[in-house]
């Protein structure tokens, strides 16, 4: 078992990483709980055992769940059930259900500890470690959250068997964007190192910027096209085919604000490929529709916002010429 640490001072919190490491549950529960209320999806069927009183509390399959009518939902039977805020929620699933639960946790008689056991290779490598938590928006996605710390994570590397090829690509579009953050020797190791090394990036990110009032932008290269054309098709496109999406568009902007060479593009391109992900837009999408979703983006305070590789490596970059933007999505239709 592989075991990395986020150290967030006395908030520090322990990733296992592994097959068989939803074993580790009971250990993991906070001292003190009397009850866990485990959150999961019906689709999920990964068994786990708090070692405590539990009961299983479902959420609906599909983007569409992820709603503050679902946390509303969660928190009321959490309540009739007689969860304490000295109790602990069990999150099992992908990054919909531990942002979600993790959400409803953080608001629950503002804040119930969290334990994340993360399925999908999605959550393992980045929805599950570092505490964001949230839901969506009509608007767009994740417009309304809270930073919100698990007390532990697990990353049980066995529930990977079973996932569908689509899920895996899914994982893999956020795997893809640790090539461009320093971890260059991904796909030389195996599952549970691989997934390690995600965790060991991202730790060391977000225990230098929990709150991303810098540093901590960079875990969402890519993530500007990537999350409106979540918004733009409904869904229909996956997270992390998004991100590969918004990753090249990301170098493809960032060559033409002068940032990178045309040889940085195709080491993109390169990466993105390698990971058997798409690289072009989806038929149906409009650049005006994908300009006013950009405006939207958390990271937009001021101009539209990207994270952008350059001279001193990934960084956000606010970008003020459309055109820019505009040849940047032709270069991918
Ligand atoms: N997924 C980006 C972050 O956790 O900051």
């Amino acid at each position: 078992m592989i075991e990395v640490d986020v150290p967030l001072g006395t908030r520090t919190y322990r990733v296992i990483v592994g097959p068989g490491a939803r074993e580790s549950l009971a250990e993991l529960v906070p001292g003190g709980a009397r009850r866990a209320a485990v959150v999961t999806q019906a689709g999920i069927g990964v068994p786990v055992d708090p070692g405590l009183e539990h009961r299983e509390f479902h959420i609906p399959d599909g983007e569409a769940t992820k709603t503050l009518a679902t946390v509303e939902s969660l928190c009321r039977q959490w309540s009739q059930w007689g969860l304490t805020r000295g109790d602990v929620v069990v999150a099992v699933g992908g990054g919909l259900t531990t942002d979600l639960a993790g959400f409803a946790a953080a608001s629950y008689h503002r804040g119930v500890a969290v334990i994340h056991v993360a399925t999908t290779l999605l959550a393992q490598v980045d929805a599950a470690i570092g505490g964001k938590t949230g839901v969506n928006l009509p608007e767009g996605k994740n417009l309304v959250g809270a930073f919100w710390q698990p007390h532990a994570v697990i990353c049980d590397t066995d529930t990977l068997a079973t996932l569908p090829p689509r899920e895996l690509r899914n994982g893999r579009g956020e795997m893809a964007k640790y090539a461009f953050l320093g971890v260059s020797d991904l796909p030389s190791l195996d599952i549970d190192e691989a997934v390690a090394a995600c965790v060991r990036c991202k730790a060391d990110v977000v225990a230098s910027d929990e709150r991303e009032a810098g540093r901590r932008a960079v875990l969402n290269y890519g993530h500007t096209l990537a999350h409106a054309l979540e918004t733009a098709t409904d869904y229909d496109i996956r997270h992390g085919e998004a991100v590969a999406i918004g990753i090249v568009y990301a170098a493809e902007v960032a060559c033409r604000l002068g940032r990178i060479d045309r040889h940085r593009v195709d080491a993109h391109r390169r990466v993105v490929a390698g990971y058997d992900l798409p690289s072009t837009l989806p038929d149906g999408v409009s650049d005006a529709a994908l300009l006013e979703l950009f405006g939207r983006d958390k990271k937009a305070v001021g101009g539209l916002t990207f994270v952008l590789d350059g001279p001193d490596g990934v960084e956000v970059v606010e970008v003020a010429d459309r055109d820019v933007l505009v040849e940047s999505l032709g270069a991918l239709r």
